[in-house]
């Protein structure tokens, strides 16, 4: 009686998942499109130079012991007490190093209307090997956007891996191969195949990595061996922040849940303030400034 229960629940159920995937498959190959033809037309305008696009997508550096564990310090102080992010005076010389070696990098490959978008502290364990969302392969939907890993407590057993490009940008091609990879989770199934020439951006303690997100991509948490804590940002060009936020509904921008606080005193750090957005830049508090997107959330 029991297992008859059980198989018509099932066949109840399978109506409903059928359309789910459906529903999926549809929204992706719609959004797919868009991407292909109008977020294509929006990254045609980017610089594509310097060692990102040399890398054709990736960039790895290393960031030194006393900001690694300034950052570790950081952590503990926001991430568990759910705090926002504040970066006080205290942190001036970790995000001068970190915005020192990234800016140029990122203002070479994106171009000079890059901005920054989002800081935020990221844990991730073995658990994560069950998100259908970055543990199969994909892209991020948002065209070229940069993200960068700041691993400051890990022991490389959560590699990102990543299917590097033949060219600077994407062919077509390359799309297409990324629709097959993708539409797997769209229907509701994972994909983490083993790809001949995937390459491995390993985070542990020290390491940064630089990656645009229009690359196939997953998070490899299945053989983590410990969790990894890291710095992540976000970079992109706001020009089509828009289209991607209001039309393909795709997560680009600042979000509110990870808007932060800064202090005036980092506006003197060239390297970071040449990064923010003026228009998400608010004066808030006395000595703080507020880094939010609220004309579009
Ligand atoms: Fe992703």
């Amino acid at each position: 009686m029991i297992n008859l229960i059980k198989i018509y629940k099932k066949i109840l159920k399978s109506p409903i998942l059928i359309f789910k995937s459906l529903k999926g498959f549809l929204s992706f190959s719609v959004r797919f499109s868009l991407i292909i033809s109008v977020i294509r037309f929006y990254d045609r305008k980017l610089k594509l130079q310097g060692e990102i696009a040399k890398n054709n997508g990736y960039a790895k550096l290393n960031l030194s012991s006393t900001s690694t564990k300034h950052l570790n310090k950081l952590f503990n102080e926001s991430f568990y007490k759910k705090k926002k992010l504040y970066l006080e005076p205290s942190s001036l010389i970790t995000f001068k190093e970190i915005f020192d070696k990234l800016n140029p990098m990122i203002i070479n490959y994106i171009g000079k209307n890059a901005k920054l978008d989002n800081i935020m502290f990221n844990l991730t364990t073995k658990e994560h090997a069950n998100s259908k969302a970055s543990s199969n392969w994909h892209t991020d939907n948002v065209g070229a956007r940069l993200k960068v890993f700041i691993c400051f407590k890990g022991d490389g057993s959560q590699p990102t891996y990543i299917i590097p490009s033949k060219t600077k940008y994407p062919k077509m091609f390359y799309f297409l191969k990324s629709y097959l990879m993708e539409v797997f989770r769209w229907l509701g199934k994972s994909n983490k195949i083993k790809i001949k020439n995937e390459i491995s951006l390993i985070h542990k303690t020290g390491t940064i990595n630089v990656l645009d997100t229009n690359l196939l991509h997953r998070g490899c948490y299945e053989n983590a061996t410990k969790d990894r804590y890291e710095l992540k940002l976000e970079f992109s060009d706001p020009a089509k922040h828009f289209f991607a936020r209001r039309v393909l509904l795709s997560p680009i921008g600042t979000e509110k849940m990870y808007s932060f606080f800064f202090h005036k005193d980092f506006l003197k750090l060239n390297s970071f303030s040449s990064l923010l957005d003026q228009k998400r830049t608010y004066k808030k508090l006395k000595d703080h400034y507020l880094y939010n997107d609220f004309d579009i959330l």
